[in-house]
């Protein structure tokens, strides 16, 4: 399966900028992304990765039209766990999917240190996006204090268990909170570790649609660690922020992506 590139806008771009960048990737050949889990045997893989992006809100309509018919997928950063209701200033997965999004990050731990989510709420909207028919991605990861006092394994694997429901499908993105935005990044060992524990914890729950999964690396990802960090086994690609938000940087990172 190739990889994923996928770009977090996070709160950046105006309508006309976001376009801008859209319209600039759109031109680049990659693979068309929406194959969350196993592929069957001895498919052809053509492009280098598959590219994502997620605008804010506001930019997704828009987005989402300037790339429409091309390989780049688009995605929303939340979603609301209702269906819909008296949530003023939440979205829900169907809006989502209305304004062209196919997939959504979820648990971001900027949403979990900033808006209180817990495991629970990410789990309630996991629920909500798989039945809107978007494929989530459920980001997890531990903080500098818990990796200074060795809890990292455990916390992430408490996050997982705890945000991913029964039947789960979808991506897991693993991103230290100590790593984002930061500059950064942990040793091509200490990602080698999270991931395969990642990967064991997600066979073990949920057997071989676990196995098939893809685990994506997050963390101040950019061209020139991209190709270490995408060479790690167990890394099914990439979610990147601040390199996300300029096509040179995006598409180099994507350049770094392993095809096969
Ligand atoms: P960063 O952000 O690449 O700017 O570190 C990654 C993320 O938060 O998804």
């Amino acid at each position: 399966m190739p990889q994923l590139i996928a770009g977090n806008w996070k709160m950046h771009k105006l309508r006309a900028e976001a376009v801008a960048l859209a319209q600039a990737l759109r031109a680049t050949p990659a693979e068309p992304a929406g194959r969350p889990t196993a592929e069957p045997a001895g498919r052809a893989t053509a492009g280098p990765a598959e590219l994502l992006v997620c605008p804010p809100f506001t930019a997704l309509a828009a987005v989402a039209d300037a790339l429409a018919g091309s390989d780049v997928a688009v995605g929303g950063q939340d979603c609301h766990a209702a269906d819909q209701g008296a949530h003023t200033g939440d979205i829900s997965a169907a809006m989502l999917k209305d304004a062209g999004a196919g997939f959504v990050i979820l648990g971001h731990s900027e949403r979990r240190q900033n808006h209180g989510e817990t495991s629970e709420t990410v789990r309630e909207k996991v629920l909500a996006a798989v039945a809107a028919g978007l494929v989530p991605i459920v980001c997890v990861g531990e903080t500098a204090e818990q990796r200074a006092g060795g809890q990292e394994t455990e916390t992430v694997g408490w996050q997982l268990s705890g945000s991913l429901p029964m039947g789960f499908s979808g991506i897991v993105a693993y991103e230290p909170v100590w790593a984002i935005g930061t500059g950064r990044t942990p040793t091509a060992d200490e990602v080698a570790a999270m991931h395969g524990f990642i990967r064991a914890e997600l066979t073990r729950q949920f057997g071989p649609a676990g196995a098939g999964m893809r685990i994506l690396y997050g963390g101040s990802v950019n061209p020139g660690n991209a190709a270490a960090l995408l060479a790690l086994p167990e890394v099914g690609g990439a979610l990147v922020g601040g390199a996300s938000l300029a096509a040179e940087t995006f598409l180099a990172i994507a350049a770094a992506a392993r095809g096969d």
